[in-house]
């Protein structure tokens, strides 16, 4: 254990399960009843990227029929990154506690969401993952798990990150821990999108916690997994670690974010090392491997308001907008005012 189980937290509030979604008609419809049952109490915001193939019209139709179901369409694909970020938001200024990511295709299971959220009860963060103990994944070419844990490794060194499923996205954040991230200065597009947002919470020093997970491969529909989204995970976190590492062989300012404000928490300086993970923990206690590790040095107490943007954040920034919007341009992401369709529910 570590500094996490002297906390205090607050009640978790309202839950809501965004899914991203582009071309999921086969599995949206399941996806969103395996929710609503496992769950009952949360409720759900589909973030469809305008799909050509119509799931964003059979989210309606589904939102239609229950008042948890949500649909947020977007003017087109810009990528799992600015999706989920569009969703946070939606989530956010409707006043849900709890924002949880899944995806729409069944990887990642409903009935493992009430062992997130009672792990979050204890935690800023809480990451679903495969490569804890007790963790695991089903129906996965090897080139795949190779390709996964690869990233995991090669991101958890580079970054320091203590974590062993970096990029994951069966994750549930108290909406304090997203608030404290930065979001507005998050450029990632794609599945590094993820370990973006891991290693923000980190270098701020939130308490995260891993519970394993089964994620199943998908059946129905295909995987947007592609060269590009791999060449982004590549360059960027082999920038974000080359630049702090830079940044700290010359003494300057790490260039990972500072939290903005941690509510939740007890005062900065009472986390002994920072950031503090522990690999498999359950509130329960059981299932999976314990083990704390402390989190790297940049976890300072987040008193700075150190903007952040580590290189990467430079060229090409798509840069998501804050809530106000500054701009929509190219391929970056929109903040709720630039999001042509409203949400309906
Ligand atoms: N709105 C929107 N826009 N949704 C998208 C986009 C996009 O551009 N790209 C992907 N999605 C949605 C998919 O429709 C699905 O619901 C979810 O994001 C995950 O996409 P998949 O294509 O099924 O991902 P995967 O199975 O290859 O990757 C899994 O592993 C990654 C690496 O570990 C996922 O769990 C990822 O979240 C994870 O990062
Ligand atoms: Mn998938």
């Amino acid at each position: 254990m570590n500094d996490g189980g002297q906390r205090r937290y607050g009640p978790l509030g309202r839950a809501l399960v965004i899914i991203p979604t582009y071309n999921e008609a086969e599995n949206i419809k399941p996806i969103v009843s395996r929710v609503r049952a496992a769950v009952p109490d949360v409720d759900v915001l589909v973030a469809d990227d305008n799909s050509p193939d119509g799931t964003g019209k059979l989210a309606d139709e589904l939102a239609a029929a229950d008042d948890h179901v949500h649909v947020l369409h977007r003017k087109g694909k810009e990528g799992l990154g600015a999706a989920y970020l569009a969703g946070f938001r939606w989530g956010i200024e409707r006043g849900y506690g709890v924002l949880v990511e899944m995806d729409a295709d069944g990887s990642h299971q409903p009935e493992e969401l009430p062992r997130l959220l009672t792990a979050l009860k204890g935690a800023d963060l809480v990451l679903g993952s495969r490569w804890v103990p007790g963790g695991r994944v089903v129906n996965w070419p090897k080139s795949r798990e190779f390709l996964s844990r690869g990233g995991s490794t090669y991101s958890r060194i580079l970054l320091d990150v203590p974590i062993r499923d970096v990029t994951g996205g069966f994750r549930a954040f108290r909406k304090e821990t997203l608030e404290g991230l930065g979001l507005d200065a998050v450029a990632s597009q794609g599945y590094c999108f993820q370990v973006d947002l891991a290693r923000r919470a980190v270098a701020a020093g939130y308490h995260v916690v891993e519970v394993p997970i089964t994620f199943v491969e998908r059946e129905l529909g295909d995987s947007k997994m592609s060269r590009d989204i791999v060449v982004e995970a590549l360059w960027r976190v082999t920038a974000w670690g080359l630049g702090s590492r830079a940044d700290r062989l010359l003494g300057r300012t790490p260039s990972t974010p500072a939290p903005g404000s941690r509510p939740s928490g007890p005062a900065p300086g009472s986390r002994p090392s920072g950031a503090s993970v522990d690999p498999g923990a359950e509130s329960s206690g059981a299932s999976g491997g314990e083990g704390s590790v402390a989190g790297p040095s940049g976890a300072s107490g987040g008193s700075d308001s150190a903007r952040s943007a580590g290189p990467a954040d430079g060229p090409g920034s798509a840069g998501s907008s804050g809530p106000s919007g500054n701009g929509s341009s190219g391929n970056g992401s929109s903040g709720p005012s630039g999001d042509p369709g409203a949400a309906r529910s």
